[in-house]
């Protein structure tokens, strides 16, 4: 494992992370292609280096290879028909607490986008797997949630029309525009350029993040004084079918990880906490406070 002597080793990125954000989109069709096992072994050493999330919730990650041409224990997996020729999964866990599913939500991203820094394709999966029979292989512990997964390989060089059929049904190119997700102080009015200033690429990289179903359920609002308050704008029914786990809050996570790494990698300011004195929206629910 590599150190960085004097800092704190997550800080500093190897890859960059507004490239890899702009880069990253949900790969369902894989080459047959093995991941080499050099990259492998940087995933993962870069697993190793992350820690907890913004919320001092540590997830456990595992790299899961499934056997080559073992069709009926993928079909038993559950991806078979959504996620084409994947032989490499990430599996990731987290004890059920306040903030789980947004810290789980920000260090998978970092591992996806530190895949996608390595040219391998991945796909955030929250419901369309056998969670049971993916449970089985990451042998749970008690209180231990499994809320997402990915296939991690090389992307087959055309998406096929399955791929696209589903990147269509999820609009999957489309993202809101500004105008609807980022507002000024008050949260009536868009954040104008001029408002948004040196954090406009920090608040581009969440806009282009991935989300359950492509909901983009993140809002922010930046006040008066310059912090950046985030909100779920929650899908009640949809964020609540799986229980304990909250795909729409794991789409904060998401977002938590965009914002902070290409703040640091732009030397801004600022770090994730919850403000007591952040404002009370309706219709919005709180996560927490960029500031400094
Ligand atoms: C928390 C989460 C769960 C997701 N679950 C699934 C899933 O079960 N099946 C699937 O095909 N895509 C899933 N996606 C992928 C989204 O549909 C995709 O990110 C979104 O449509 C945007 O497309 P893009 O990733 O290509 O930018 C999930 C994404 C997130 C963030």
């Amino acid at each position: 494992m590599r150190e960085y002597p004097g800092q704190e080793k997550s800080m500093i990125e190897e890859f960059n992370a507004f490239e890899a954000i702009k880069k990253r989109i949900s790969v369902r069709s894989y080459s047959s292609r093995p991941v080499e096992e050099t990259l492998r072994r940087d995933l993962e050493d870069y697993i190793e280096t992350l820690g907890s999330g913004p919320f001092g919730i540590t997830p456990r990650f595992k790299i899961l290879a499934l056997e080559p041409l073992d069709k009926k224990e993928m079909r038993g997996l559950g991806t078979y028909g959504f996620i084409k020729g994947a032989r490499l999964y990430l599996l990731g866990a987290v004890k059920d607490a306040p903030g789980a599913m947004e810290d789980l939500g920000y260090c998978m991203e970092k591992i996806i986008l530190k895949a996608t820094s390595l040219g391998l394709g991945t796909c955030w999966l929250g419901g369309t797997f056998k969670r049971a029979a993916f449970a089985r292989k990451m042998s749970l512990d008690t209180g231990e949630l499994l809320p997402a997964i990915t296939p991690v390989g090389h992307p087959v060089n055309k998406t096929t029309s399955a791929d696209r059929l589903t990147r269509l049904a999820a609009k999957s190119k489309k993202r809101k525009p500004w105008s609807e997700v980022f507002f000024g102080p008050g949260g009536k009015a868009p954040l104008t350029d001029n408002e948004a200033k040196r954090y406009h690429d920090p608040l581009e990289a969440v806009r282009l993040g991935p989300s359950a179903s492509n909901r983009q359920p993140w809002r922010i609002i930046k006040d008066e004084a310059g912090k950046f308050h985030l909100f779920l704008k929650e899908s009640k029914l949809f964020n609540r079918i799986l229980g304990k786990i909250r795909l729409q809050n794991l789409d904060m996570g998401i977002a938590m990880c965009h914002f902070a790494m290409v703040a640091r990698e732009q030397d801004l300011p600022g770090s994730w906490k919850i403000d007591p004195t952040a404002p009370i929206l309706t219709g919005l629910q709180y996560i927490a406070t960029w500031s400094e």
